[in-house]
């Protein structure tokens, strides 16, 4: 078990791809670290585990609480933390953030969602030491600002804006990318012209890795499925099943059977 680095992502880069999902805690984080590439402790967690709509609202400390218990059960893969909403709002106030979440958390690198406007910070951080995974095309933390998801590459303004943030934040020294909600040809374009990896999420085929909010991959999130979103387990059908077993064992003294009684 050899812990994955960024040198092993590069390379892996038009040759083999990168599976990534997000975790939470450290009990799936040690379930997902043997199978994955890499690992995001993203800020969906203020969806699909704190209930609420969107991904703004989740503050740097409850990250850093989550990434903690990630990194436990994260020996192997490469762990990207994410930066919510609010933490990056100047160069110095990511720095700050970041510094903060790279030192407590043991994390590989953070993420930060923008484009071009964020070069100035990506800059910084990897001046100062910190690998940064740039987040473009849908960046839900504008959601709200932009009244809904815009699907970015839509169109040919849309499309020169992808690629000119992506090369723009390369400069600035990011390390990896995700791209969300992008048309698959412009996905493909970015990842052609980038000599980093990209990570794809609703973006199509060609990138050079794929991830995906682990809750929605296992089916256990349920208010609404995207259309990228592939169910490979019906997680919430299973698990209440095996709880309907267990109530009714209770209800009937069932359980606990001798077997699981202490003897004198
Ligand atoms: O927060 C998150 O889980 C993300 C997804 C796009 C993977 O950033």
């Amino acid at each position: 078990m050899k812990k994955i680095t960024i040198g092993n992502l590069q390379a892996m880069k038009g040759k083999e791809k990168i599976a990534m999902i997000t975790a939470y805690d450290a009990l799936f984080a040690k379930i997902f670290d043997d199978e994955v590439d890499m690992i995001l402790v993203g800020d969906s967690l203020n969806m699909s585990f704190n209930g609420k709509s969107e991904t703004i609202g989740i503050g740097l400390e409850e990250m850093i609480y989550h990434a903690k218990a990630v990194k436990v059960g994260c020996k192997r893969a490469y762990l990207v933390v994410d930066m919510p909403f609010g933490s990056t709002v100047t160069p110095q106030i990511t720095l700050e953030s970041a510094v903060k979440i790279y030192k407590e958390t043991g994390c590989d690198a953070v993420k930060i969602e923008g484009g071009a406007n964020m070069a100035e910070t990506i800059k910084l951080l990897s001046q100062n030491g910190i690998a940064v995974m740039a987040h473009i095309g849908l960046k839900p933390q504008t959601s709200r600002a932009l009244g809904g998801y815009k699907i970015s590459g839509r169109d040919e303004n849309s499309v020169n804006e992808l690629i000119n943030d992506a090369l723009i934040l390369q400069e600035a020294g990011a390390v990896l990318f995700l791209i969300e909600g992008t048309v698959s040809e412009a996905a493909a374009e970015v990842t052609k012209r980038l000599g980093v990896p990209t990570i794809g999420i609703g973006s199509g085929v060609s990138c050079d890795g794929q991830v995906l909010v682990w809750s929605d991959a296992f089916g256990f999130f349920d208010e609404f499925q995207p259309k990228f979103v592939k169910r490979f387990l019906n997680g919430a059908e299973l698990i209440k099943g095996a709880l309907k077993e267990y109530v009714n064992e209770v209800k009937t003294s069932q359980f606990p059977s001798s077997a699981y009684e202490y003897k004198k």
